[in-house]
């Protein structure tokens, strides 16, 4: 029997009783689901996954994104291509995974694609003592919280979402370094997205690092996005989740911006990531 507990109202909320990945019967899925469609960010604890099982609960979601292509190549042959190593672990001289141990800022998950992915799926295998937490923002909250005329700066605008750069602020494999913020390659998506499933307004930003809004000059766009971050990121919108070995996050990219804290660069941390394929069918 499946249980939710929420954290807030609307937002975050853990679930008991879930079976194996590999196990889930119809009702706990489409429980899971609706869990994740109400709150936008779902953990499960306690949990003792591999990555069947991990591949197995992102099913309930849709078809597993592959993990994001450069950091594949980085990390090399011999692991499953939708899975995605997030580690600071060294072994035989090679980083194990990707975004290392410093600060990963807010983003969504993959935004640069025209069809960003619609779940993330964050299982931890090893955890740091301190540090490494992550956060999650609420952007459908951010939304029905905007002022009037914030609100109305942004209607209709497009955000160009960089590719070039992981959340870490490193370069992509293969990427360059733009001259200048308006010649950084990106996707283009509207600042205010309609949830295909939920119906309700969402932002949606990506990333602040060389962002911009389509059409305005640079100064305006650099003013404006400022002061839509600073209202997107506030603690009112904010679950900050402490990991624990067994904890699985899932979180729903369309509604949600995540970051995580630093941690000591001397512990381990190992977690593995799945993302489910976006579909533009129903986008805002
Ligand atoms: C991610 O941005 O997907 C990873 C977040 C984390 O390491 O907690």
């Amino acid at each position: 029997m499946i249980e939710v507990r929420p954290y807030r109202p609307r937002f975050a909320a853990q679930v008991f009783g879930l079976p194996p990945g590999t196990r889930l019967g119809p009702a706990a899925a489409n429980a899971l689901r609706q869990a994740w469609l109400d709150y936008g960010v779902v953990i499960v604890r306690g949990l003792h996954y591999g990555d069947d099982d991990l591949v197995a609960v992102s099913r309930v979601f849709g078809e597993p994104e592959l993990a994001p292509a450069s950091e594949r190549q980085a990390r090399g042959g011999g692991l499953r291509p939708d899975v995605w190593v997030v580690s600071n672990v060294i072994e035989n001289g090679r980083p194990i995974g990707s975004l290392g141990y410093g600060e990963a800022e807010w983003h969504s998950d993959m935004s640069y694609l025209a069809e960003p992915p619609t779940a993330s799926l964050l299982y931890a295998l090893e955890v740091s003592p301190e540090g490494g937490d992550t956060w999650f923002a609420d952007m459908a909250a951010a939304h029905d919280a905007l002022a009037p005329d914030l609100k109305a700066a942004i209607a209709g605008e497009r955000i160009n979402h960089p590719s070039s750069l992981t959340a870490t602020g490193d370069l992509r494999l293969g990427a360059t370094r733009p001259a200048d913020v308006r010649s950084a390659p990106g996707t283009l998506h509207p600042a205010i997205e309609v949830h295909p499933e939920t119906g309700r307004a969402t932002l949606f930003l990506g990333r602040r690092r060389w962002a911009r809004i389509e059409g305005l000059d640079l100064a305006a766009s650099e003013e404006l996005l400022d002061r839509l971050w600073a209202h997107a990121t506030r603690p009112a919108f904010v679950h900050v989740h402490r990991w624990q070995v067994g904890d699985l996050v899932i979180w729903d990219n369309r509604r949600v911006l995540h970051r995580r804290d630093a941690f000591d660069p001397a512990a381990r941390r190992i977690m593995h990531r799945t993302q489910v394929r976006g579909s533009a069918v129903g986008r805002g």
